[in-house]
């Protein structure tokens, strides 16, 4: 209890999957909670189960590639609470599963523009505050496909290895001034995002079948196994990492 007490924290896409398991452990803890998203409904449902769990939270409308969006809810976030502890780049989408040679400019770059771009604008914002206020903890959720290759998905691949580097940069950059920054790489977690994938498939229970074989302890994580490792970084107990890469992967990439 209270690993993150009083601390001000702003997830973006908090309205379901990780973001929104993030959301809630963070409350549980004791944070006070910028649940954002673009899903308006799901993201007050978000903030009435940390209410009603007697937690704080609060919905803002957030479009993560929308630079004035970003700007004026980081703002209004620290009119409210008075500071920016934490910062959870989550919002994210698969985007495009074509081969390279097959891609629009356009696919590709609705992809960079929120898996990128956004974590790069909604850090951009939230290290302003954060120097005035003495620090904080900036977590970037990359994926394991920001680690190694496949077949599928490349401007995701791209996407996800961009917010591995720009982790590391950021935690040199800002290590003097107590901000730092750590990137998450998640496996195959059981969301929407992965639902909507799989119905994408021909055959999906053949498919989920098939993904699980491939994980050394054979199922898909949930996304408290996620929002667990973002606790953890966020809170003081990792007040000496930055620049790290958390992989949670039920053993994935140590094949
Ligand atoms: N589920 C997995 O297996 C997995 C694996 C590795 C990494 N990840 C990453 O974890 C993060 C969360 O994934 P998830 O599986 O919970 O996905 P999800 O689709 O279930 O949730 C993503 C959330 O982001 C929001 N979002 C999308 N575009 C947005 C935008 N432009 N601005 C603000 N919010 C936006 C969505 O509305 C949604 O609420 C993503 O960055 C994803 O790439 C997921």
């Amino acid at each position: 209890m209270n690993r993150v007490k009083d601390k001000v924290a702003i997830v973006t896409g908090a309205a379901r999957g990780i973001g929104r398991a993030t959301a809630l452990l963070l409350a549980k803890e004791g944070a006070k909670v910028a649940v954002t998203d673009i899903l308006v409904d799901e993201g007050q449902t978000s903030v009435q189960e940390i209410s009603s769990h007697g937690g704080e939270a609060d919905y803002w409308h957030l479009d993560v590639s929308q630079e004035t969006q970003v700007k004026q809810v980081f703002a209004e976030v620290y009119r409210k609470w008075g500071k920016i502890d934490i910062l959870v780049n989550n919002a994210g989408i698969a985007g495009i599963n074509k081969p390279t040679h097959e891609i629009s400019e356009e696919e590709w770059n609705t992809v960079m523009a929120i898996n990128t771009n956004g974590v790069f604008l909604c850090t951009k914002h939230a290290i302003t505050y954060m120097l005035n206020t003495g620090g904080g903890s900036i977590i970037n959720l990359s994926s394991i496909l920001g680690l190694v290759g496949s077949p599928g998905v490349p401007p995701y691949h791209a996407a996800k290895g961009a917010v591995r580097l720009m982790t590391k940069a950021n935690a040199i950059l800002y290590a003097k001034n107590n901000i730092r920054f750590n990137s998450i790489h998640p496996g195959f977690i059981w969301t929407p995002m992965m639902e909507e994938a799989l119905k994408k498939i021909e055959n999906p229970t053949e498919a989920l079948k098939y993904y699980e074989k491939q994980i050394p302890v054979e199922h898909m994580g949930n996304p408290d196994d996620i929002a667990y490792g973002i606790l953890y970084l966020a809170s003081d107990e990792s007040k000496y990492m930055t620049g790290a890469e958390l992989v949670i992967d039920g053993g994935y990439t140590a094949q």
